[in-house]
């Protein structure tokens, strides 16, 4: 590892899909165009880049990543209303994760309204777009 911050931005199921995926929702901007965004707005950070669509592979990156890196960006995806496994993952790492959402996922349907997540991470980001991330990236700079 270099002496730049590192950060992880981690992209759960169906994120892959960006850019083709309900773009009423989730705007047509794909992951790459986010994270060059990313890449020249943050020069000090090594800004890394996962996605799995399989829970236990969320899971194994966290463990990865979680006790040398300086923080997490995680976009969990529909597992955020499902999973206490990546709940317990987030509580037993050291680096800082913050819970992210491209859309407002309080004007969706109820069932997006409970995050499983939510209370193993430092905050929460969501309903600004592709931006969300960049904004999680900002605070936890900010930590
Ligand atoms: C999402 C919101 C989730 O409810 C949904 O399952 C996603 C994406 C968002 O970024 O807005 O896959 O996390």
């Amino acid at each position: 590892m270099n002496n730049k911050k590192h950060i992880l931005v981690l992209n759960g199921p169906n994120l892959n899909l960006l850019g083709k995926r309900e773009p009423g929702i989730y705007g047509n901007d794909s992951m790459e165009s986010c994270l060059a965004h990313l890449r020249v707005s943050f020069p000090e950070v090594e800004v890394e880049y996962y996605q799995s669509n399989v829970e236990g592979e969320l899971i194994n990156k966290l463990h990865e990543v979680g006790f040398t890196y300086d923080g997490v960006a995680l976009n969990a995806g529909a597992y955020t209303h499902t999973s206490v496994a990546i709940h317990d993952a987030i509580k037993a790492i050291e680096a800082p994760v913050v819970e992210v959402h491209i859309s407002n996922v309080y004007q969706r349907e109820t069932y997006r309204h409970t995050s499983l997540i939510t209370g193993a991470c430092v905050g929460v980001i969501g309903g600004f777009g592709m931006n969300s991330y960049k904004l999680a990236i900002e605070a936890l700079l900010a930590l």
